[in-house]
């Protein structure tokens, strides 16, 4: 796991907007996450689109996840919230983002066509991932099983608490989630890692450096042989070896990429 230290969120964008433009100029297949920490990297990508720096119009991306119940047209809704974040602005052919149908009448057989979907369409060459601060990926909470598939999960409360900002009262959001599972994500060519702010500084210091657990999901990065966590200072402060992180950086070879 390779661990990059950036001063703040604007930064952390930066980096992961280098590492994703790299791939979008390989046509790669994108997995995409929703939530707040990636907006900043997708409205970077989006400018540099925007110059004539890079273009999307050979890649294709699936979703991390999906809210059960919310219809598609649904402002909250994650097939909704990153046409609006990133991929209606930019030239990636919209009949080539995908997500899992959180209407459908049975989320399991969902889950499954969406992994077929997935391996169909050759697997994820990069997936962004963002960290819940109880240490979900995708929406695997604490107990997933490491190597489960997409399917419907119940959200934490910790999870419902911390999305509530994003609809008009804690009860409106939805308690069942369809999500890509950790041995999905796990499948994916290589893993980004995104976090920022001191409210995920101790997610980062289970995922990077405590116990591979299903207690953390995150910690399943560990197993990964191709991730990189991408934080800044605050989400950096409970590390316990941010220096050895800083050195490695700063001595890393130039024949090594991304
Ligand atoms: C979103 C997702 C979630 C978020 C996580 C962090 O598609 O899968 O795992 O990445 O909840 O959310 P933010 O970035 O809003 O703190």
């Amino acid at each position: 796991m390779e661990i990059l230290i950036r001063t703040n969120a604007a930064s952390v964008a930066t980096a992961a907007a280098d590492i994703i433009s790299d791939y979008a100029g390989r046509g790669a297949t994108l997995g995409l996450a929703t939530g707040s920490t990636p907006v900043a990297m997708y409205k970077e990508l989006i400018t540099r689109y925007q110059r004539g720096e890079l273009s999307f119009s050979q890649c294709q991306a699936f979703l991390l996840d999906e809210y059960i119940g919310l219809p598609r047209g649904h402002e909250q809704s994650y097939f909704a919230t990153i046409r609006r974040e990133f991929t209606h602005h930019v030239d990636i052919d919209d009949a080539r983002v995908y997500s899992p149908d959180g209407t459908a009448e049975n989320p399991d057989e969902a889950g499954a066509a969406y992994d077929e979907a997935i391996a169909a369409a050759g697997g994820i060459d990069i997936q962004v991932l963002g960290v819940g601060t109880d240490g979900h990926i995708g929406f695997n909470e604490p107990g997933s099983s490491l190597s489960s598939g997409t399917r419907m999960k119940t959200l934490h409360a910790s999870t419902i608490s911390d999305n509530a900002r994003f609809f008009d009262s804690t009860s409106a959001v939805p308690v069942h989630v369809l999500t890509q599972g950790l041995g999905t994500i796990s499948r994916a060519g290589h893993l980004m890692l995104l976090a920022t702010g001191s409210n995920k500084a101790e997610a980062v210091a289970a995922l990077a450096e405590g116990p591979l657990s299903a207690i953390c999901p995150a910690s399943i990065l560990q197993l990964h042989p191709h991730a990189t966590v991408i934080v800044d200072e605050a989400a950096a402060e409970q590390l316990r070896h941010a220096d050895y992180y800083r050195f490695t950086e700063a001595n890393k070879p130039s024949w090594q990429g991304h």
